[in-house]
C-alpha cells in the first residue's frame, strides 16, 4: 500500500466456531488494546445482530504504514494465529482509503478513546471484572450508552484524595493516592504500600493500574495523583513505564489536598520510551 495518501480501512468477516465465543472476545479485546497501544489505529468489533457467532472487525488504520507495521508485528501474528484456530476469517475490505470523516477518531491515542464510540461488544468484555460480573452485559444491544460516566465528569482528584487515606507509608510517612479512569469510565484507585524491606514498596499509581488490569480493563484515559505537598508529586520512573505500557499517552493530573497542581501528558514525562514496539 502507498503510505503517502492517508488513512485506510479494512473490514473482516469473522465466523466464530461453536464454543469459541468467549475465547474470541478475549482475543478481540487484546487486539483492540494493541492497535491503540502501538498506534496502528483503532478496531471496532461489531456482533451481527442476527448471527450470534458472526462478527465484523473494522480496522481504521492511522495510515498505510501503520497497517503494514501491524501486519508484520509478531504480537499481532500470534493473536491472529489464535483467532484462526477458533474462527473462519474473510477479508471483505483490505486497506481502502477513507474520507476525512474519521480523522477525529484517529488523531489521538487511547487517552481520547471515548466510551460511546466504542462497540457495546467491547464493553461487555470490559465488564467482566465488575461486581455484578457478566450478567449485566451479556447479549446487550450494540450502540451508544452510558453517557453519564463519560470522561471529564468524574472527580478523579477527589477519588485519589480518598484513596490516599489508605496509604500504608509507615517508613517514609509520605502518603500518595491515585485514581485511574478506564475507557468505560470505571475508576480504579490506589495508594502506596510500604513494608519493612523498603524495596518492596509499591506506588499508588501501580496499585491502581494493576487493580484495573487484573479486572480485565485495558483502555485508560486519565490518572490523578495526590500527595500532601506544596510541589506537585509526579509519578516515579517505574510508574511512568508501567503507565506508558498499559495506559499509553495518559493525561496525568497532579494535586495536593486542596488544589490541582498541574496536568501533563505522559509522553511529555517519558520522552523516548522503551516499549514492546522495540522488542
Ligand atoms: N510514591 C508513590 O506512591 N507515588 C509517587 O508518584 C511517588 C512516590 C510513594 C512510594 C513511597 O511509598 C513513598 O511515596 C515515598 O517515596
Amino acid at each position: 500500500m502507498d503510505s503517502s495518501d492517508g488513512r485506510r480501512l479494512s473490514v473482516s468477516l469473522i465466523d466464530v466456531l461453536e464454543g469459541g465465543d468467549t475465547k474470541f472476545l478475549v482475543i478481540a479485546t487484546h487486539f483492540e488494546a494493541l492497535m491503540i497501544r502501538k498506534e496502528y489505529g483503532r478496531v471496532e468489533t461489531i456482533r451481527d445482530e442476527t448471527h450470534p457467532l458472526r462478527f465484523y472487525a473494522v480496522r481504521y488504520w492511522i495510515d498505510a504504514t501503520a497497517a503494514e507495521r501491524c501486519h508484520g508485528d509478531p504480537e499481532v501474528q500470534a493473536l491472529t494465529a489464535q483467532l484462526y484456530r477458533i474462527a473462519r476469517v474473510t477479508h471483505v475490505v483490505n486497506g481502502v482509503r477513507q474520507g476525512d470523516g474519521m480523522r477525529a477518531l484517529l488523531d489521538e491515542r487511547r487517552a481520547r478513546v471515548e466510551a460511546d464510540r466504542r462497540s457495546g461488544f467491547d464493553r461487555r468484555v470490559k465488564d467482566v471484572g465488575r461486581r455484578e460480573g457478566n450478567r449485566r452485559g451479556v447479549n446487550r444491544r450494540l450502540g451508544p450508552r452510558r453517557t453519564h460516566d463519560r470522561s471529564g465528569e468524574v472527580d478523579l482528584i477527589g477519588a485519589a484524595r480518598r484513596a490516599r487515606e489508605n496509604a500504608d507509608a509507615a517508613f517514609s510517612h509520605f502518603k500518595v493516592g491515585a485514581a485511574l479512569e478506564s475507557g468505560d469510565g470505571t475508576v480504579f484507585t490506589g495508594c502506596n504500600i510500604e513494608n519493612a524491606t523498603y524495596g518492596l514498596t509499591i506506588c499508588a499509581e501501580r496499585v491502581a493500574m494493576f487493580k484495573a488490569l487484573s479486572e480485565g480493563h485495558r483502555v485508560f484515559t486519565r490518572i490523578a495523583i495526590v500527595a500532601d505537598t506544596q510541589a506537585p508529586t509526579p509519578p516515579c520512573g517505574a510508574c511512568r513505564q508501567i503507565l506508558w505500557e498499559f495506559g499509553g499517552n495518559l493525561e496525568i493530573q497532579l494535586a495536593n489536598l486542596t488544589e490541582e497542581k498541574g496536568r501533563h501528558l505522559l509522553k511529555d514525562l517519558l520522552p523516548l520510551p522503551f516499549d514492546a514496539r522495540l522488542l
